[in-house]
This record gives C-alpha cells, sequence and structure tokens, in this order.
C-alpha cells in the first residue's frame, strides 16, 4: 500500500538548486511550486505526492539524519566537513567543485619553524587534510569571503572551495594544492530506505539514469 505521508527531500539553497531542480525535472517530478516558491518554504508536487523543503546545506544533513526529510540534495564539501556517515547514493556530477590550499603566491608551507595559519570555512576537512600531511598549523575559522584572510593578514594560507577560480585570481591568490574534488550528491535517510523502499529505489534509478546520460 503506498504510504500517504508526501516523501520529503531536502534542497540545498543556492548554487545546487537550478542543478537540483533540472535533475527532478527530467525525472518527470513537477517542480512548478518549486520554480516559483517567492517567501514559501514547502513546495509541493502533490500529484507525485512529493514535498520539498529548501535549505542551507549544513541543515539538508540535519533533516535527513532526524529522518525530517527522506532525501537530501548536498555538497560533498558538507558531508566531508560533517563527518556524519550518511547514506549517500547518486553522485549527480554537478555543482562541481574542489577543495584547495591557497595563498598569496610567496607563502611557502615548508619555510620558516612557526606554526601556520590556516583560515578556513572548513576545520575538520582543513584538519585532516594537514594530519595527513604531518604538519602541525593553527586553524582558524571563519564564516565567509576566506580569501580575505592571506591578503590582510589573518592567516598565512586558506583551505576553501575553488570553483572557477575567479575568485582567488581576482584577490591575487594561488592554489598550492588541490586536496580532492567535489560534487553534489542524494543521500537518504536510513530508516526512510527500508520503510519507503519502492518509492525511494525509483527516485534512485531515475535519478542515475539522467546523471549517466
Ligand atoms: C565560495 C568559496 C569561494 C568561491 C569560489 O564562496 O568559498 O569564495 O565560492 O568560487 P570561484 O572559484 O568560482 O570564484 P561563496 O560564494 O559560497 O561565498 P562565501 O565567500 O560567503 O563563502
Amino acid at each position: 500500500m503506498e504510504c500517504l505521508k508526501p516523501l520529503r527531500i531536502a534542497l540545498t539553497k543556492g548554487r545546487l538548486e537550478k542543478f537540483s531542480i533540472e535533475i527532478f525535472d527530467k525525472i518527470g517530478i513537477d517542480t512548478e511550486e518549486l520554480k516559483n516558491k517567492g517567501r514559501k518554504l514547502v513546495l509541493s508536487d502533490k500529484k507525485n505526492n512529493i514535498q520539498f523543503v529548501l535549505v542551507k546545506a549544513a541543515d539538508v544533513l540535519t533533516y535527513v539524519e532526524h529522518g525530517a526529510a527522506d532525501i537530501g540534495i548536498v555538497g560533498k564539501d558538507t558531508l566531508l566537513e560533517a563527518g556524519i556517515d550518511f547514506y549517500e547514493v547518486v553522485d549527480l556530477k554537478v555543482g562541481k567543485c574542489k577543495f584547495a590550499l591557497a595563498s598569496i603566491p610567496s607563502f611557502d608551507l615548508n619555510k620558516g619553524y612557526n606554526r601556520k595559519k590556516i583560515a578556513t570555512k572548513y576545520p575538520r576537512v582543513t584538519r585532516e587534510y594537514f594530519r595527513k600531511l604531518g604538519k602541525d598549523v593553527e586553524i582558524i575559522k571563519i564564516e565567509g569571503s576566506v580569501e580575505l584572510a592571506p591578503i590582510i593578514g589573518l592567516s598565512d594560507a586558506i583551505v576553501d572551495i575553488v570553483e572557477t577560480g575567479t575568485t582567488l585570481k581576482e584577490n591575487g591568490l594561488v592554489i598550492f594544492d588541490e586536496i580532492c574534488d567535489i560534487s553534489a550528491r542524494m543521500i537518504v535517510n536510513r530508516a526512510s530506505m527500508k520503510m519507503r523502499i519502492d518509492k525511494i529505489k525509483k527516485i534512485i534509478s531515475d535519478v542515475q539514469q539522467v546523471v549517466n546520460n
């Protein structure tokens, strides 16, 4: 028997929004409400009994982890930073970017004896990266415009996301190391995967097909 509760999908606001809508359009989900959302927070496709909610990246994880959303679309950067083991079902191959170590051109990680200061929005990713390198650094957590930090002397370097490279270039920064590739992922709440296996499996295979074409 079909479950009456709508299947709820949490989407990341911003850059991934457009890609997510394109994918759901292609698998025949009605995204009209989503496209014309105004200030509404819950957007429905009543025919397919699906609800979308648009939230900040880290909140996608919270909603899916607690089962308030069955499915989530979120960047691998957010997943890596959270360090929580989610049921990651599809690499959507959109929202592609990478984590990189960057700074002003004169930066040298191995020069001098002082502990280097690294500014980032991603302390866990940064800690893990330097742990693997065997380098003891001081991590300074900031919330945005990370590129500013080495320019005005808050830090020696940054670990941040690079997409087109424009922000680095326009601020005179260069990449010293590429840490890992990032793209959008579809995640599923573990209980939902069991309880609503048929509906979720169909969405996964439809989305997988769109991604592969
Ligand atoms: C991200 C990231 C870089 C920029 C990279 O910031 O932190 O600043 O995008 O993109 P690019 O390589 O295409 O220039 P975001 O725009 O999310 O805003 P933020 O600075 O507030 O974090």
